[in-house]
């Protein structure tokens, strides 16, 4: 594999922090940015330079991209409820940011933009699994975001700035920056710190994806040849981890002992959505090895061994870190 110049932004997160761990160890020379908005300041890691930053302000910090292959794009408000908080704050973060730093990115010569985008957007396809091309039925914010997102980043292709866009499943397992408010995660934790599981609603369908398996697509992404018949939109995922959410609760339930499961019947949560990840598979080469009982048991074994004190510290949230930073303003919708 050929080693490359790979600038990270949001590389502090839940999954960047993975992800840059990866292209490190792999060979790559990694530069992460990050203004840990939703994410800690913890001690660097070897090889692996920081930029302290916020991706609005890319004229600040635009000489990091010289020198630059390829540009990996994870920094964002994530979460329907998180971006809630502050319209404004998610529109100027999630899109126009992203249309500044593509701007920034192609001024520097920067080769490829990878773009992290989400299944979220499909919003309602219960009966038959979106792929790449199915509408997008956004039904938040976030996704409206996310979609604008891919958008300008799919307008901006040409033959010297090569994008793909990866549309991930919702991320479940262990990273250096752990978020409880997944709904795999919340739900393991719970179930080992509060010996029950709630699951509002549960009928709705959703993909799942280990934050491990994530990583590995973004690696890929780096080193795919461009285009394709998916015209560089991927879906990442298995098509054997599509699940309804009650699926979820009961598989968390028996993997931890004592834990009791209460279905509550009005669900928090409009989406729901199958998705086919043919593309990823085909495309990108995208195996993921891990499945949602695995990532279960892992995260339960961590909570047992007294790795997180408490699943509901603030820290682990988005929505309670953005709401703290905006002053304690109210979501205009309940978390998920
Ligand atoms: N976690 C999931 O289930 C999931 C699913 C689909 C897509 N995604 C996408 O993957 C990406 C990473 O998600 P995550 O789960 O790691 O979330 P995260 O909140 O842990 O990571 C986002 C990172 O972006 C940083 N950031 C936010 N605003 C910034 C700004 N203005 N300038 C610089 N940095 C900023 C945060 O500090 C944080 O470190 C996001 O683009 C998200 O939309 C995640």
């Amino acid at each position: 594999m050929e080693r490359q110049a790979v600038l990270v932004t949001g590389g502090a997160g839940y999954l960047g922090s993975v992800l840059a761990g990866k292209l490190c160890a792999a060979g790559h020379r990694v530069t992460v940015v990050d203004n840990h908005a939703t994410s800690p300041r913890r001690a660097p890691s070897p090889g692996i330079r920081h930029v302290e930053a916020d991706i609005r302000d890319v004229g600040d910090w635009s000489a990091a991209l010289r020198g630059i292959d390829a540009v990996v794009h994870l920094a964002a408000i994530v979460g329907d409820p998180a971006c809630e908080v502050d319209h404004d704050l998610t529109w100027e973060t999630n899109y126009l940011a992203t249309v500044g730093l593509v701007g920034a990115c192609r001024a520097a010569g920067v080769g490829r933009f990878v773009l992290a985008s989400s299944c979220s957007n499909y919003g309602e396809s219960a009966n038959e699994r979106a792929r790449t091309l199915s509408p997008m039925q956004p039904k938040s914010l976030y996704a409206q975001s996310k979609i604008y997102a891919e958008h300008h980043v799919l307008s901006s292709r040409c033959p010297s700035f090569r994008t793909v866009i990866l549309r991930l499943a919702t991320l479940y397992g262990l990273s250096p920056r752990m978020r409880f408010d997944l709904a795999v995660n919340t739900m393991t934790a719970m179930a080992v710190q509060q010996r029950r599981v709630v699951v509002h609603g549960g009928e709705q369908w959703r993909p799942f994806l280990h934050v491990e398996d994530a990583a590995e697509a973004f690696a890929l992404a780096v080193g795919v040849p461009a285009g394709g018949s998916s015209g560089g939109i991927y879906n990442c995922g298995s098509n054997g981890e599509n699940y309804r959410l009650r699926d979820i609760g009961e598989m968390v339930a028996a993997v931890v002992p004592g834990a009791r499961l209460e279905v509550t019947p009005s669900a928090t949560d409009p989406r729901d959505y199958q998705v086919d990840f043919t593309s990823s598979r085909s495309g990108l080469g995208l195996r993921p090895g891990r499945s949602v009982r695995d990532g279960v048991a892992e995260m339960a074994a961590a909570l047992r061994h007294g790795r997180f004190q408490d699943f509901t510290d603030p820290a682990y949230s988005n929505l309670a870190l953005v709401r703290a930073a905006a002053g304690g303003r109210q979501p205009a919708m309940a978390a998920a």
